[in-house]
């Protein structure tokens, strides 16, 4: 293995086991304390958190709601700046008396949704014990909600399909919402993926007749989850028909600056973006890897056309506006094309409705449908490893797949468990139009024959997972991977969690179980610091999924009557989701 011959080892720690309980559990030799909990405080004025008397204004000043993606940009050896997503809200355990109704449904929980939502950027900092704890005096402290005021950029920016009434020059946004993962570039600015903007939409009345009807349906816009639209007329498409095109793209955000106008690239396309992983190629580009997170939906990267700069921070400003937006086809050879999302190539024209390249990213996923790209199972999280070349793509699950489209990425019908595909970049080019593709993982229970799961025999009856999320690579260049299996945890048995995964030598192919988290939660956000010393993990939606399968409760939660209140266990406190850090007792580097 040629990652243990330059100084990696094989993961050392001692496996936890599958399980569901109220808590969360690390392996031995290991803690994970709290670092953030929704409603903490951010700024030297932020209100203590009262679930009683929560206001937008309090929340503005507060940690978010279900924290996704987690970015670290270490300031100096003990401090560091902290970005997380803060992708959806769980009105039902958030907000008292909704006795488990669907949406919260009044101008002011409306509003305290709207700021629960978006992101944080945070300074936290290290003391002897090895822990961190936030600075609330951080000079680069800010939240970023549905209200901040944001710049389009990009082809797509002052496109006739993104002007409204309220901005007739189609440049600025207001806010940013479903920001499930994300990316941190090379220079340090933290980018946020908007994933599923559909949901926020009102309108399904006004659908068919509304002018782009085909164009709402390919992106299952109005979603209808919320009811912002009755109370913010721009979430309603009858009302408002482009509002829902200036969602669904990736924002960038310059940490340095806390007033600074975060950016929403358009050259990067708009679907409903899982996360935008980046990578600096060998020839200087930077390449950025993405998933559109739907059954059926597609692979991207996307090539800038500029070089990064690592001594002119301001030089790779605007780097992210010029490249090419390309989208993946897997061929059954092992191969992968990549086929550029570019306006005049091909069948992306006119006649064919794409009149300019706006056109083609605004509408990403009708264009890939032209070019012919493989239709994958719920791609999320993609992360390449920097030591190795080697790119992973984490597919979660697709219940839809019917037997007769069954292909080598996507190997099984009915896929409840998901799988891992590994990329090579041809020549270890990232810019390259080819790849060669093979299966790291099928996942679910390998004991079971009906799965159809493959890992390597080395794998515990601990160490298979299911519906693979989000991963990241330590800096060992070690793959971790957390999961997302929703309602349907039961079919696995086991709550969400993190698996540490072998992907070199004798062992490629083997999970080993290191955290878990509690009922009704998903992990996201795997970060390592650099230094390997702390891994920061994002407890979502605690006591929220498929509680009605959990023995002894077996029903939804609500605020009143939650499954778990982790992390406080305190009567009237609701459950909340929370940044947990990992150190190893020893103070020594994770996992080796
Ligand atoms: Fe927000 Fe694709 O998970
Ligand atoms: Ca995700
Ligand atoms: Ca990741
Ligand atoms: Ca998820």
């Amino acid at each position: 293995n040629p990652l243990r011959a330059a100084g990696g080892a094989a993961f050392s720690f001692d496996e936890i086991s599958h399980g569901v309980d109220e808590t969360h559990h690390v392996a031995p030799g290991y803690n994970a304390d709290i670092l953030l909990r929704w409603g903490d405080a951010l700024f030297p004025d932020s209100p203590a958190f009262d679930p009683m008397t929560q206001t937008a204004a309090t929340q503005e000043r507060q940690f978010g709601y279900n924290n996704d993606f987690i970015g670290v940009i270490p300031l100096a050896a003990d401090r560091a700046v902290l970005c997380v997503n803060h992708e959806y809200t769980s009105p039902e355990v958030m907000f008292p008396g909704l006795n488990g109704a669907e949406m919260a449904d009044s101008a002011d929980l409306v509003d305290i949704e709207m700021a629960a939502h978006g992101g944080t950027v945070v300074e936290i900092t290290r003391d002897g014990s090895g822990k961190w704890a936030v600075d609330t005096n951080g000079a680069r402290n800010r939240r970023i909600t549905v209200n901040t005021p944001m710049r389009l950029s990009g082809p797509a920016a002052g496109h006739d399909r993104v002007k409204t009434k309220a901005d007739p020059d189609g440049m600025t946004v207001l806010g940013t919402f479903n920001n499930c993962a994300g990316g941190i570039t090379p220079w340090g600015t933290y980018l946020m993926a908007e994933e599923n903007f559909n949901g926020y939409f009102l309108g399904k009345d006004a659908a068919e007749s509304h002018p782009e009807a085909d164009a709402l349906k390919r992106y299952g816009a109005p979603g209808e989850w919320y009811a912002w639209g009755k109370y913010h007329d721009r979430f309603d498409i009858a009302k408002e028909p482009n509002e829902v095109n200036r969602f669904g793209w990736v924002v960038e955000v310059d940490v340095e600056d806390p007033a600074s106008t975060p950016v929403k690239r358009t050259a990067m396309g708009r679907f409903k973006h899982e996360g935008a992983e980046t990578i600096v190629n060998g020839d200087g580009r930077v390449v950025v890897y993405m998933g559109d997170d739907q059954r059926f939906d597609y692979l991207y990267k996307f090539v800038t056309d500029g070089k990064y700069d690592p001594a002119n921070r301001a030089a790779n400003k605007d780097l992210l506006d010029h490249g090419t937006l390309s989208v993946a086809k897997f061929g059954e050879d092992g191969s992968v094309t990549w086929l550029p999302l570019t306006h005049g190539t091909g069948p992306l024209t006119a006649e064919n409705g794409f009149k300019d390249q706006g056109d083609v990213l605004i509408s990403t996923r009708q264009a890939s449908d032209l070019l012919g790209a493989t239709k994958m199972d719920r791609p999320e999280d993609v992360q390449a490893n920097p030591k190795t070349g080697k790119v992973y793509v984490m597919l979660t699950n697709n219940s839809k797949r019917k037997p007769e489209q069954v292909d080598g990425p996507n190997p099984r019908a009915e896929n409840t468990f998901g799988q891992i595909v590994e990329l090579t970049p041809e020549g270890g080019d990232h810019g390259s139009d080819k790849a060669t593709w093979d299966m790291l993982v099928v996942c679910g229970d390998p004991s079971n024959p009906d799965v159809g799961a493959k890992w390597n025999t080395a794998t515990t009856e601990n160490g298979w997972f299911a519906s693979p999320d989000n991963c990241t690579v330590d800096p060992s260049g070690r793959l971790w991977v957390s999961t997302d299996q929703g309602s349907s945890w039961a079919k696995s048995g086991t709550a969400d969690g993190l698996w540490a995964m072998e992907t070199d030598g004798d062992l490629r192919g083997t999970g080993k179980m290191f955290f878990r988290v509690p009922i009704g939660a998903e992990l996201c956000g795997p970060a390592f610091h650099e230094d390997g010393t702390t891994l920061f993990l994002a407890v979502q939606h605690p006591a929220t999924d498929g509680t009605k399968n959990y023995p002894g409760f077996e029903r939804n939660s609500t605020f009143e009557d939650p499954a778990t209140r982790w992390p406080d266990f305190k009567d009237g406190m609701p459950p909340r989701p929370s940044v947990v850090m990992i150190t190893r007792q020893d103070k020594g580097k994770i996992g080796v």
